[in-house]
């Protein structure tokens, strides 16, 4: 998170609870550690304060420096982070912001990761530099050092300078950088991971747009030695620009006018500042100086286009607190029937059973040639595809493909240009599933992407998509993106199915069972004090918890599994029945707990003979089934849910599980929105 204002008159404890504050709306991505930089009392010194744990410790830390917090700044800028550790544990020294050297006079945050960084460190630590930590980012400080000191010709500008850096750099990133060479000034770029920027002026802006100045053609990612690539950084400087006129935010009579920028990688730390924001893209560099933002391209790139627009944020500061719960968890998971409500809001017609996805709107015919339609998430969002796969198949006669995307890469799976590619993620930045899109971009194939992120590399880089519209979430464990993403995915097979007429009673039977959803899912939100005392009498004492179900319910039992080990810490695994008797059985005993889902559908039959197999062991199920069962609510422990049609009752199936999951965590004393080494949004491969 960065904020810098100009002409803004600011004292150091308001620019401190900024930045504090941006970091604590970010937190869910990360909190091993946090950190920020603000200018020092001298013109050349910068504070660096940070610390291990979450951002509450960082805001309740004394802070060694005697800092007057009640100093102003006309002009200012500081950069903040919250840490997800990837290399080197989470200590204070690992923490960011990191530097070049001891007084500070390259200061950075970094999301992502710097795969080279073993051949930068090498060649740094030949050239005398100390390291203070096992980073991988604090190498880029060190580097953005060593090519500023060896630099000779024209002085250079902030820009050039970080554009050699980049330049040397592979991996992921989104970078901010400070320096007290360029006092009040920032540059904040990306390759791959997610940065926007927000504007606050009491002025109206001149202009909705930001050209783009595109940077010489050079490669220099083939120097070896920096002392290859200094000469040509050199030359750089002044580059044959095909752009040279940047928009600046300008008053109207041309003047500089008082403004301020706010950095992130998420909309949720920036809406409550100003809703006006533009996203930059991968290799784009922005220099924000008195109070001008000028964005650069690293090099001359066809795909990229020269403009980029200032968007308005849609989601309001209320959709980014907890309001009167506990945790955002157990807010999200209560939001459902609103949440399932907004994904088809404008979208299904009740009335003559119509859906109509805008985002699909001239690509429907393609994808119903398609010879196939993979689907590619990570978590939860994989889950999603699963569950809402026998639909799919049923109403589209389209095989279809289910990928896990870091196992897709790896396996380098043959991609057509006559495949349909879907990419399921809430956040639209899993650097799992981006890397999969690009991978079948270059394919050819068609790529469909479906977020719950506007403006997220996702649903900017795929050629077409549905937004699941469910709200901003903020908890680790994912719960209202689930069901919403279901509905999406649903209401695509619905609609690719509207020209089949033999699917035309299923189909309206489908939304139908949509329109009772939100109902449903209210039903089984009543019965939470009985999943409490089920979490606290019968459940948190295990160690261990299986899920069972089959068919529509695989992805049930899957995903309730996911939440309870990734919040509850508890050890579940999700069991196709089917496979039962083929290895999981061996688990079942009297004192192994087992949750079978034995909703009615055709497979009811079948998932009775695996609880006759469990029963036969000693084991003592929990069922969840439809309310009123007479075939088993008086002889087993039952969750009782409404009955929904087929094909979505694993929705309504999830909401008890997501339940349990969250009181066994609260039982078991875990912070449920930060649950230990998880993020939210994972950014790197
Ligand atoms: C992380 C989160 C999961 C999420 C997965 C995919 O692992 O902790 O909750 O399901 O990423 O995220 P996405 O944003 O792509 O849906």
């Amino acid at each position: 998170f960065g904020y810098l204002n100009f002409l803004v008159e600011r004292d150091r404890r308001f620019i401190i609870d900024t930045l504090i504050q941006g970091m604590a709306r970010q937190e869910y991505r990360g909190y091993d550690s946090a950190g920020l930089a603000v200018d020092g009392d001298t013109d050349d010194e910068t504070y660096i304060i940070k610390q291990a744990g979450k951002v509450a410790a960082l805001k309740q830390l004394n802070f060694k420096q005697k800092i007057d917090f009640n100093k102003t700044f006309i002009s200012h800028c500081g950069i903040a982070h919250t840490r997800w550790a990837t290399h080197g544990q989470p200590s204070q020294i690992n923490c960011h912001p990191h530097r070049s050297d001891p007084k500070n006079e390259f200061v950075l945050v970094h999301n992502g990761i710097i795969t080279n960084f073993k051949e930068i460190k090498t060649l740094l630590l030949k050239k005398n530099y100390v390291f203070e930590s096992d980073t991988d980012t604090e190498c880029v400080a060190k580097l953005t050092k060593y090519i500023y000191d060896t630099h000779t010709g024209p002085p250079m500008t902030f820009t050039s300078l970080i554009k050699a850096v980049i330049k040397e750099l592979e991996g992921s990133f989104s970078f901010l950088f400070r320096s007290s060479h360029f006092p009040n000034e920032i540059v904040a770029t990306r390759r791959g991971s997610p940065l926007l920027i927000g504007v606050r002026t009491a002025h109206k802006l001149k202009v909705d747009f930001v050209d783009v100045e595109f940077g010489a053609d050079k490669d220099f990612l083939a120097a070896k030695e920096p002392s290859d690539f200094l000469a040509s950084v050199g030359q750089s400087v002044s580059p044959t620009l095909n752009r040279t006129q940047s928009r600046a935010f300008l008053t109207e009579d041309g003047l500089p006018q008082p403004i301020e920028f706010f950095i992130a990688s998420d909309a949720a730390a920036i809406i409550e500042h100003t809703k006006r924001v533009l996203y930059l893209e991968d290799n784009d560099i922005a220099h924000i100086s008195e109070g001008n933002l000028h964005i650069h391209r690293l090099r001359r790139d066809e795909g990229a286009t020269s403009i980029r627009s200032i968007q308005t944020l849609e989601i309001e500061l209320a959709e980014i607190m907890k309001g009167s719960f506990d945790h955002f968890m157990q807010k999200e998971i209560y939001e459902q029937p609103e949440s399932v409500v907004n994904t088809m809001r404008g979208r299904v017609n009740f009335e003559n059973h119509k859906v109509t996805l805008g985002g699909l709107r001239g690509f429907l015919p393609i994808i119903r040639r398609a010879r196939r339609i993979v689907f590619i998430a990570c978590g939860t969002s994989y889950h999603s595809c699963l569950a809402t796969r026998p639909a799919f198949e049923e109403l589209t006669e389209i095989p279809t493909q289910m990928d896990l995307a870091s196992d897709f890469l790896d396996r380098k799976t043959a991609v057509f240009r006559d495949d349909v590619c879907v990419f399921v993620s809430q956040s639209g930045e899993t650097a799992d599933t981006i890397l999969a899109m690009r991978y079948c971009l270059e394919r050819g194939a068609l790529t469909v992407g479906v977020t719950n992120t506007v403006g997220s590399s996702i649903s900017r880089e795929s050629h077409c998509g549905v937004h699941i519209n469910a709200g901003p979430e903020i908890g680790v464990a994912s719960t209202k993106a689930y069901t919403s993403q279901y509905i999406a995915l649903i209401m695509m097979a619905l609609q690719l199915a509207e020209d089949r007429s033999s699917m035309a009673a299923r189909r309206e039977e489908i939304i139908e069972g949509l329109f009772r959803l939100p109902d449903q899912i209210k039903t089984v939100l009543a019965s939470d004090s009985s999943l409490q005392q089920l979490a606290s009498k019968t459940l948190s004492s295990e160690k261990s918890l299986l899920i069972m179900g089959r068919g529509y319910q695989n992805a049930t039992c899957l995903e309730g599994a996911l939440k309870i080990k990734e919040i509850s810490y508890m050890h579940s695994e999700g069991i196709l029945a089917g496979e039962l008797k083929h290895g999981p059985l061996a688990l079942v005993d009297e004192n192994m707990p087992v949750i079978l889902i034995m909703t009615k559908d055709s497979l009811y039959p079948k998932v009775q003979s695996a609880l006759q197999q469990v029963t036969a062991r000693k084991g003592q199920p929990i069922i969840i089934c439809n309310t009123g069962d007479a075939n088993l609510i008086n002889d087993y422990k039952t969750i009782q849910v409404p009955l929904a049609v087929d094909c979505l009752q694993g929705l309504i199936n999830i909401i008890p599980l997501q339940l349990l999951s969250y009181h066994l965590a609260i039982l078991h004393g875990v912070d449920v929105d930060f649950p230990r080494n998880l993020a939210k949004s994972v950014t790197v491969e």
